[in-house]
């Protein structure tokens, strides 16, 4: 009997399944996520591990063996970091991003380096194999190891897999892809997840190590079920501002190495390159001794960054004060006001007040807060706070400056980029090791550190 198909109905957010339509998602509760799918009822295989089918005897875990894994290179130091040193050997790993990001030319530039030694397979299902070789003219990647093919079904790129063996293959936007037996579109929900775990049966058995482009969705989120995230091993981020062309490369799940690594790109027009001294960059074309700026230092996994915070204060044109932050959260910034107000004695309440954090970084560390601080003080009264000082400290709701993680790394970041002042929080002083050249002051409320700049 030819099997029936039956329609269901899917969340996009967390790929609960029910028979009816729900305004909002039982499982996850978010509004209009729930998408009509056909599904074939012969169960595809899903279901089905990756593991072998045979039982193997069970070790102890100190009895299995620990060589150090080998990992392969990608021959940009920046994607190495993010991934903790370079690709294991059949992971599975996601890169999401805006269109026009970068997340091909990332990928395709990387062929380059690898096609020395290994064999890639690239699938595109989105250019043309005329596309691909122009843009691959255009990066310089000249490898004789590099095969592509443009292909959309799954089933086939399987049998390529098997018969070629590559040893890393890249597909590139799984939105494209689609298995036979499954019933639904291209891209939605059933499809993705079918096709990923389709793809990772096979080179998990095979290890070969693979990229999947994936697309995401109007709130930044990788498009597909959260499913997709959980049977990847590596979760990647590629964000930055259309306008500028530096771009960061983000880690949110990684199996093999730790999250909240960055890189740091920037898109030239012969490709993406590296940018190795980020702080360099994001505080480049610095005004020099003007109110209203301070540097401050969050560190992003095990990487310092110093970040310039710029902040405005002028008098209100109308009857309520506006507010306004970017790359810094808004509440955050009202609770700072609220300190500042009623611990340090500063007025804001007929002020409007702007926050603007340089670069398109995002400080969303509490250690952010005493730079912001510091920007809107000096910006409120008007006086320079010093070109050669970084900040960085959490504020309590009474105005004590709090201690904060990472304060070495932090200080000899500062010190590298020349920075001469460093206030930092006074619990943090003890058992910190004077540098030369530099003055290391430890602050214990917000107005006294403002005062000892001014
Ligand atoms: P692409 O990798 O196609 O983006 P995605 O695959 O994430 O959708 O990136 C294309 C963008 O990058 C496009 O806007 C042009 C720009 N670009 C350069 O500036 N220089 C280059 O050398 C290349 C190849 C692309
Ligand atoms: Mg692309």
């Amino acid at each position: 009997m030819p099997p029936k198909n039956k329609t269901v109905y899917i969340c996009t957010n967390c790929g609960f399944e029910s028979p009816k339509w729900y305004g909002k998602c039982t499982s996850c509760g978010e509004w209009n996520t729930m998408q009509e799918e056909i599904v074939s009822v012969q169960k595809s295989n899903s279901a089905k591990s990756a593991a072998p089918r045979k039982t193997e005897k069970l070790l102890p875990v100190s009895y299995i063996s620990a060589e150090s894994e080998k990992r392969l290179k990608t021959g940009l130091r920046e994607l190495d970091r993010v991934l903790g040193g370079g690709i294991v050997p059949g992971a599975l790993m996601l890169i999401g991003g805006d269109p026009g990001i970068g997340k091909s030319t990332l990928l395709l530039q990387i062929c380059q380096h690898l096609g020395s030694s290994n064999k890639i397979m690239y699938v595109s299902g989105e250019e043309s194999l005329r596309q691909i070789k122009l843009r691959a003219n255009r990066l310089g990647v000249v490898s004789d190891n590099l095969f592509v093919v443009c292909e959309t079904d799954v089933d086939t790129i399987i049998q390529y897999v098997e018969q070629e063996d590559p040893d890393v293959l890249i597909i590139d936007s799984i939105q494209t892809m689609n298995l036979e037996a499954v019933a639904s579109a291209s891209g939605s929900v059933t499809q993705v997840r079918e096709c990923t775990s389709a793809i990772m049966r096979v080179i998990k058995a095979a290890e070969i190590p693979t990229f999947i482009v994936s697309h995401v969705n109007k709130d930044g989120a990788i498009a597909g079920p959260k499913v997709m995230e959980h049977i990847v091993d590596c979760v990647l981020y590629f964000e930055g501002d259309r306008n500028t062309s530096y771009r960061i490369l983000r880690c949110i799940k990684n199996r093999y190495g730790s999250t909240n690594e960055i890189g740091v790109f920037e898109m030239c027009d012969r490709g993406l390159s590296e940018v190795e001294n980020p702080s360099m960059m994001l505080l480049s074309g610095r005004p020099h001794n003007v109110s209203g700026t301070c540097v401050a230092c969050k560190v992003e996994g095990t990487r310092p960054l110093l970040a310039e915070v710029q902040g405005l204060v002028t008098p209100t044109g109308f009857g309520n004060p506006r507010r306004m932050a970017t790359g810094f959260d808004y509440n955050r910034l009202s609770l700072l006001l609220a300190v500042l107000e009623k611990r340090a004695g500063y007025f804001f309440s007929n002020m409007d007040t702007y926050i603007n954090v340089v670069g398109g970084l995002r400080l969303d560390e509490p250690a952010s807060d005493l730079p912001v601080a510091l920007a809107l003080l000096s910006s409120l009264k008007d006086v320079p706070i010093g070109d050669d000082v970084v900040a960085f400290g959490e504020i309590g709701l009474a105005g004590e400056i709090r201690s904060v993680s990472s304060v070495e790394s932090r200080i000899s970041e500062a010190v590298r980029l020349g920075f001469s002042r460093i206030l930092i929080p006074y619990q943090n002083l003890k058992g910190l090791k004077s540098v030369k050249g530099c003055e290391i002051i430890g602050v214990k409320t917000v107005r006294d550190a403002f005062e000892t700049l001014i």
